[in-house]
């Protein structure tokens, strides 16, 4: 009779890990895909250190543009941001000293009218397209690569591109740790191309994987169920197994 009530209980308790086991396997929930309008200014916010290029944007009312050609266009745009270290590495005053109409160039030669990957910059043909444009035409820009390793050349300044804060069409948008100044601007009599000073400690290339394409999903904390699922199931065990002792108790 004893031996029963024990076989009971054992049955019981191997029933409730039995129930168990499958709510611990159904933890994984995929991630939920975040769409939304685009939003230059949220991804350069979002990132940190381009409080100045937000700022510039948003004064010569360039944000505005893009935001609406954003909605409607067929080939993109390649947005190339400057650090605030890249302003701050600036001789003083050479943005100040610009008039309204050339902070508005100086804007635009920051923004191509086309979408690009890196992949496809390292291989593009030179001079690019920018949106910033004089009697002459429209500036270029020359990017060169090798291996994977792409510089972007306004003729006055080169840099390196070393990460995509977002490469997604219609928009990509990549750090450059110098400000693109165009010759059209700074050419020839520029103070800009004196011998430069000390640039800043260039990026660590690791960061290339941290900040790619996504849109801006932060990756899911994988979410936990709740504790109670189990616990109830532990609980039922419980009342049935001693159910079944007190009914083992009366043979
Ligand atoms: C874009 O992002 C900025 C900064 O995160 C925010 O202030 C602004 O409201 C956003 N605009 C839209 C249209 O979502
Ligand atoms: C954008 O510029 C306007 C003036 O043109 C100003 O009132 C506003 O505060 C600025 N916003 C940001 C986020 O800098
Ligand atoms: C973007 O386009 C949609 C429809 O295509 C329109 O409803 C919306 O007003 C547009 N937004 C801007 C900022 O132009
Ligand atoms: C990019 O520029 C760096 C120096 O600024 C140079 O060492 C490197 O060779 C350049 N790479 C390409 C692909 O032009
Ligand atoms: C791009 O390269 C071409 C050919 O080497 C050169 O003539 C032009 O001045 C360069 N433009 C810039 C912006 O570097
Ligand atoms: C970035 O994402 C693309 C796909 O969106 C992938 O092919 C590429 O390998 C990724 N690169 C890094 C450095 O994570």
């Amino acid at each position: 009779m004893a031996s029963t009530s024990l076989l009971l209980i054992l049955l019981t308790l191997t029933s409730t890990l039995f129930v168990l086991t499958p709510q611990t396997q159904a933890q994984t929930a995929p991630a939920p895909a975040p769409a939304g309008p685009l939003n230059l200014t949220g991804i350069l916010d979002k990132a940190g250190q381009y409080t100045t290029f937000i700022r510039l944007l948003n004064e010569t009312q360039q944000i505005t543009q893009l935001q609406s050609q954003l909605n409607s266009t067929t080939e993109g745009f390649s947005v190339f941001a400057p650090t605030d270290n890249a302003f701050q590495n600036l001789k003083a005053g050479t943005i100040n000293d610009l008039t309204d109409d050339q902070k508005v160039k100086l804007i635009l030669y920051h923004v191509t009218p086309k979408y690009y990957t890196l992949t496809q910059l390292l291989t593009v043909s030179n001079p690019v397209r920018t949106q910033a444009s004089g009697s002459e035409g429209s500036w270029g820009l020359n990017f060169t690569g090798q291996g994977n390793q792409v510089n972007v050349s306004s003729g006055v300044v080169t840099t390196q591109i070393n990460n995509a804060l977002r490469q997604q069409f219609p928009l990509a948008v990549y750090q450059v740790d110098k400000v693109l100044l165009p010759s059209e601007l700074f050419g020839a009599k520029s103070p800009a191309s004196a011998p430069a000073p000390k640039t800043s400690a260039p990026t660590p290339s690791g960061e290339n994987s941290d900040h790619n394409s996504t849109s801006g999903a932060p990756s899911s904390p994988s979410t936990n169920q709740p504790g109670d699922a189990p616990g109830r199931n532990m609980g039922l065990g419980l009342v049935v197994g001693l159910g079944l002792i007190c009914t083992g108790a009366l043979f």
